[in-house]
C-alpha cells in the first residue's frame, strides 16, 4: 500500500463490530500514511508514482481486470480517473452508513451515478422496468439517451405493486429494476422487497438470461431513514449533491452494492466515462459523513411537524407526507420500509398554478430554488421546473399536478418556518 492511501477495511482494526456514527469516523483512514494528520488531507494529483515497473504492471492488470488482487495487497495508484486516495478513503467511509453494503462507488453527481449504472447493467437491446414519477433528469436520461441507444424503458406507476410485479415478470430481456422510493415529487412509496422477489422469480422465466439487477434511488430518505440492501435490492444509488453533502454547495453521486464484481463492473465504466468526484470534493463529502443522521433527524422532525400543521390549512388541497398517508397500500409500505418521513413536503394548493406561483413569491424564508436535502429550506415548483421534461400526458399519470409545491426543510426554527409559509399559503387565498 503507497504511503499516503487510505488503509484496507480489511485491514482496518476499526472496521467491524462498531455502530456507524462510530466507523464512519474511524475506519478507512490511517492517519500515519497522511504524516500524523487528525482529518484525511487533500492528494490532488493526477498521476501517481510507480514503487517499481513490476508494480505497475500488475496495477494495470488488475485494473483491467485481468487479474483479481490477493486480500489486503498494495497495489500501487495509477491515474486519477481510476481511482485516488480521497475517493478510496470517502468510499470506506460511506460504506458503514448503508447497511448491507461492502463497497462504494463514487461519482461527479447523482446523474454520473445513475447513467453509469444504467449503462454497465442494461445495455442496448435490455429493458429497465422503473417507477414513475423518477427525477425529471433520470427520465429525460432514458428517452433522450438510453431509448436511442436501443434499450427499453417500462414505466409502471410508483405504488402499484400488482403493476411492477407484473412488470418485471413479463418484460423480455429485462436487466435492470429501477426504483424511486418515495417517488420525487409525489413522495409516492413502492415496494422494494416485491421489487427484489418478482426479480428472483424473473431468472427462472427467462432462462439462461442473467436475473435482473434491482436498483434503488434512495436520495430522499437514505442512509438514515431507509436500507434497500438489508431488503434485498443489489444496488442504492444517491444523489450525493441532497443529504449526504447537506449544504447545497457541491455536487455528487453514490452506488453502494454488497458484490465485488458489481463494484468491479462500476468502477471500469466510472474509469472509461471518466465521471469519478475530484479530490476536493470527495474531501468535502468525506467530512459531511458525521453529521447526516444529526441533520436528517432534524430535519424530519421539523418536516413532520410542519407537515401536520400545514395540512389544515384552507389552501392546501392535499397534503403529500409519510406519516400523513391515508392509502392503507402506502402505509403498509411505509411501515415495512421505512423508520422517519424525511424532510421533503409536497402539497397541492387549491388554485392550482397561479396559487402554486403565488405561494412561492411570498414565503420569505425558503427560497425558490430547485434540490432538497441542504440545510436550508428551499421551495419550488415541480411541473414547471425539475419535472417539466414530462408531457402533460406523462405528468397527470405521475401525479404531478399544477398546484403541486415541493418545500424541502432545512434546519432553521420551525416556528419561523410555520409562520412563514401560513402568510404565504393565507396569500393564495386572497
Ligand atoms: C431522486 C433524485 N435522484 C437523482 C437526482 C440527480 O442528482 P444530481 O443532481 O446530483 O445529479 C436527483 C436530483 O435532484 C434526485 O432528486
Amino acid at each position: 500500500m503507497s504511503r499516503t492511501r487510505s488503509t484496507d477495511a480489511h485491514h482496518d482494526t476499526h472496521a467491524h463490530g462498531v455502530h456507524p456514527s462510530t466507523a464512519v469516523l474511524t475506519r478507512g483512514f490511517d492517519p500515519r500514511l497522511s504524516v500524523g494528520s487528525a482529518r484525511p488531507a487533500v492528494f490532488r494529483s493526477s498521476t501517481y508514482v510507480f514503487s517499481s515497473p513490476e508494480a505497475a504492471e500488475r496495477a494495470f492488470a488488475i485494473a483491467l481486470g485481468k487479474v483479481e488482487a490477493k486480500p489486503g495487497e498494495d497495489v500501487d495508484l495509477i491515474y486519477a480517473r481510476l481511482n485516488h486516495p480521497n475517493a478510496e478513503i470517502l468510499e470506506s467511509q460511506i460504506v458503514p452508513l448503508e447497511p448491507g453494503a461492502t463497497g462504494a462507488v463514487i461519482f461527479n453527481s447523482g446523474m454520473a451515478a445513475i447513467s453509469t449504472l444504467l449503462l454497465a447493467f442494461c445495455g442496448p437491446g435490455g429493458a429497465i422496468v422503473h417507477t414513475t414519477p423518477l427525477y425529471g433528469g433520470t427520465t429525460h436520461l432514458l428517452h433522450q439517451v438510453l431509448l436511442p441507444l436501443g434499450m427499453r424503458a417500462v414505466a409502471v406507476p410508483a405504488g402499484d405493486t400488482a403493476a411492477m410485479t407484473a412488470a418485471i415478470r413479463d418484460t423480455p430481456d429485462l436487466r435492470v429494476v429501477f426504483v424511486e422510493t418515495p417517488a420525487n415529487p409525489t413522495l409516492v412509496m413502492s415496494d422494494i422487497r416485491a421489487a427484489v422477489d418478482a426479480a428472483a422469480t424473473a431468472v427462472t422465466l427467462h432462462a439462461g438470461a442473467p436475473r435482473p439487477v434491482v436498483v434503488v434511488d434512495n436520495t430522499f430518505l437514505g442512509p438514515i431513514f431507509q436500507h434497500p440492501l438489508s431488503l434485498g435490492a443489489d444496488l442504492t444509488v444517491y444523489s450525493a449533491t441532497k443529504y449526504l453533502a447537506g449544504f447545497s454547495d457541491m455536487l455528487g453521486g453514490v452506488v453502494l452494492t454488497s458484490t465485488p464484481e458489481q463494484l468491479a463492473t462500476l468502477r471500469g465504466y466510472r474509469a472509461m466515462l471518466g465521471n469519478i468526484l475530484q479530490p476536493d470534493e470527495c474531501w468535502l463529502l468525506d467530512g459531511r459523513l458525521p453529521t447526516v443522521a444529526l441533520r436528517m433527524n432534524r430535519q424530519s422532525k421539523t418536516a413532520a411537524r410542519l407537515a401536520e400543521a400545514l395540512a389544515a390549512h384552507p389552501a392546501v388541497e392535499r397534503m403529500h407526507y409519510p406519516s400523513l398517508f391515508t392509502d392503507p397500500e402506502q402505509i403498509r409500505i411505509r411501515d415495512a420500509q421505512t423508520s422517519y418521513p424525511g424532510a421533503v413536503i409536497t402539497l397541492e394548493l387549491r388554485g392550482g398554478k397561479p396559487a402554486a406561483f403565488e405561494f412561492l413569491r411570498r414565503v420569505r424564508i425558503a427560497r425558490n430554488a430547485v434540490s432538497l436535502g441542504g440545510v436550508e429550506s428551499l421551495t419550488c415548483h415541480p411541473a414547471t421546473t425539475t419535472h417539466s421534461e414530462m408531457s402533460p400526458e406523462e405528468l397527470e399519470a405521475a401525479g404531478v399536478t399544477p398546484g403541486m409545491v415541493r418545500l424541502s426543510i432545512g434546519v432553521e426554527d420551525r416556528r419561523d418556518l410555520l409562520a412563514d409559509f401560513q402568510q404565504a399559503l393565507d396569500a393564495t387565498q386572497r
